[in-house]
């Protein structure tokens, strides 16, 4: 069943935070966007948050690297750039905005102990996060525009997604007045106002990943980010109507046979997206379950999926 979706004006959001439950899809889709935008002539910024010295990208895999650094670098794709989101930088580049002593700060922020210690302040690893996201958000390109026209951010699990969201309220509500109540509401500047930032929910078409997306979207809407809509990936092609449907389930209701599974998940998906949309009024884009790419590269998958992405994007 292929839905048809309508246009929707993507391009014009300077931010995309991909969310969702881990394994669901969410840096496959991350990354199928972040191209399907650049494809569509933008710059963009494909992002992933998390430490760059630990361990390998999953957002430069998709792009046969193994690695990303803090600082943007080309990805492959015309107009698409790479980069971590390093809550160190951003407490660097903080650090640098209110107290003009580089090295200095550097080396302390590099210290081991002071990233433990950061590490084991919540807010404060958010802090770091957030000012670096924002620092990309406002670079500035030689055409007097922004360097990064669109930034798609591969967001951390759920818990993590939200703490990050609900920093500038909390902030803002325990610090008076200084550097970082004004940070926090130039960043509420962007994800706070539908028309700058969204965050679309990546599912699968399952009951319990379904109900997750639900309660994600709620949640969301709590830390007063727009959830622009469910991308419910890994949808099965399913080829019959319902009155097939029946006939079919009857048939294999007398005679279990070869494939009988697979119609069975057929109609649990079908389910599951039906569940989705009476639970939501956000719209819900379908991407279809592709093969594994059979040399173990993920760019055919990447392309099949970026060019349904591109065919939603109103050009602007
Ligand atoms: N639409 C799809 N069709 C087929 N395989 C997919 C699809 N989306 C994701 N995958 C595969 O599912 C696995 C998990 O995807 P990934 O994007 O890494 O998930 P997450 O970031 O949510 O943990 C990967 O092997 C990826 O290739
Ligand atoms: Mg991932």
């Amino acid at each position: 069943m292929t839905t048809h979706h309508p246009r929707m004006d993507i391009l014009s959001r300077r931010i995309h935070l991909i969310t969702g439950k881990g394994g669901v899809g969410r840096t496959t889709v991350a990354a199928a966007l972040a191209v399907a935008a650049a494809s569509r002539g933008k710059r963009v910024l494909l992002t992933e948050i998390g430490d760059p010295e630990g361990g390998f990208s999953a957002i430069g895999r998709k792009f046969g690297r193994e690695h990303l650094t803090p600082d943007p670098e080309p990805l492959g794709p015309s107009g698409l750039r790479g980069c971590h989101v390093w809550a160190t930088r951003g407490h660097e580049l903080f650090a640098h905005s209110v107290v003009p002593a580089g090295p200095l700060i550097r080396a302390a922020l590099r210290s081991r102990t002071l990233r433990k210690f950061v590490a084991a302040v919540p807010s404060l690893y958010e802090l770091g996060v957030f000012y670096h996201l924002l620092a990309l958000l406002q670079a500035e390109h030689a055409d007097g525009g922004p360097e990064h026209e669109v930034i798609v951010a591969d967001m951390p699990a759920t818990g993590h997604t939200l703490a990050l969201m609900r920093l500038p309220e909390i902030l803002l509500d325990a610090l008076p007045d200084g550097p970082i109540p004004r940070y926090m509401r130039e960043g509420q500047a962007y994800l706070n106002d539908p028309a700058k930032g969204v965050a679309w929910v990546v599912a699968l078409p399952e009951l319990l990943p379904v109900t997750e997306a639900l309660d994600l979207i709620d949640g969301l809407r709590e830390t007063k980010v727009e959830p622009a809509g469910v991308i419910l990936n890994r949808m099965p092609d399913d080829p019959f109507d319902p009155e097939e449907r029946r006939e079919l389930a009857a048939i294999l209701a007398e005679q279990p046979m070869h494939g009988a599974l697979g119609f069975q998940q057929m109609g649990a998906s079908c389910e599951a997206g039906k569940r989705l949309r009476a639970g939501t009024d956000v719209p819900i884009i379908e991407l279809p379950d592709l093969p594994e790419p059979a040399d173990g590269r993920p760019s055919a998958l990447l392309s099949e999926l970026c060019l349904r992405l591109a065919d939603l994007m109103e050009t602007t």
